[in-house]
């Protein structure tokens, strides 16, 4: 996979904000993540970002516990605002120039979602980090990604996880599990291989985005796999398992 892409949207949990500890921001991988967007926009590819907020505030866990569905949700999104501040701060003082757009208005903090404008950001080499989920309850921030790479034309999702790709089963579990260099949308719906929630896969699949899984622990790993080096997995029609003809 040598693809020159145009546009692309990382997706990054915000898991993945909290570094090594058990909640909140750390700072030095904030720093790390957005050194990282710097490098691809370096290399001349337009950027947009979607985060979570599960080191904040989850709302399918706080729903389970009790609260009602839709205001966890959107405390979720609020969470997920916070975060995008966050890494929009550590990119400028990296120098990249960015802007926050929100899926729920909030004008004195951010501005808010204008698709054609969003667009025109990205043209000028700016990283717009979309925040606020998709603005609505019931939908999680992947389905967010997915959409709002859907709207901009992205040419591919990059999902910046904990693992280095797609596996048959459990790698930690099950010493028989195999790494997908390829696996198609559907047998990610159907085997249940929870790379991304079925809504967010199905609206990928719909408007033909294919999605890298790659670790966006290493340093330096976003650039690397956006050149096809390195180790990830792309869900796109078809599969193909490292070693298959
Ligand atoms: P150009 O049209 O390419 O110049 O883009 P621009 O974003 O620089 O233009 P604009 O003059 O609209 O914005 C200047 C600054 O104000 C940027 O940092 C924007 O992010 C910010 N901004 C624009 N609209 C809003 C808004 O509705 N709310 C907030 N909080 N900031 C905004």
């Amino acid at each position: 996979m040598s693809h020159q892409f145009k546009r692309v949207l990382l997706k990054i949990s915000g898991e993945v904000l909290m570094g090594k500890n058990e909640f909140g921001i750390d700072p030095d991988t904030v720093a790390r993540v957005a050194n990282d967007i710097k490098e691809v926009v370096e290399a001349g590819v337009q950027v947009c970002v979607v985060v979570g907020a599960g080191n904040i505030f989850r709302g399918v866990s706080g729903a389970s516990s009790g609260m009602d569905r839709t205001t966890a949700d959107h405390m979720g999104m609020l969470g997920i605002v916070i975060n995008a501040l966050c890494l929009q701060n550590a990119l400028e003082q990296m120098g990249v120039d960015t802007r926050v757009q929100s899926g729920i208005r909030m004008d004195e903090i951010c501005e808010p979602y204008i698709r054609r404008r969003a667009m025109r950001h990205m043209d000028k080499g700016r990283v717009v980090i979309f925040a606020a989920g998709t603005g609505n309850p019931y939908f999680t921030s992947d389905t967010a990604a997915a959409l709002r790479a859907s709207e901009m034309n992205c040419d591919l999702i990059a999902k910046g996880t904990k693992v280095d790709g797609v596996y048959t089963d459990d790698p930690l579990k099950n010493p028989d599990a195999k790494k997908y260099d390829c696996v198609s949308y559907i047998d990610v719906l159907t085997k249940d291989l929870r790379v991304m929630d079925a809504t967010a896969i199905s609206l990928a699949r719909e408007n033909h985005i294919p999605i890298m899984v790659f670790s966006i622990r290493e340093k330096g790993n976003f650039k690397k796999v956006i050149a096809g080096e390195g180790a990830f997995t792309i869900v796109q029609s078809k599969n193909l398992i490292k070693g298959d003809e």
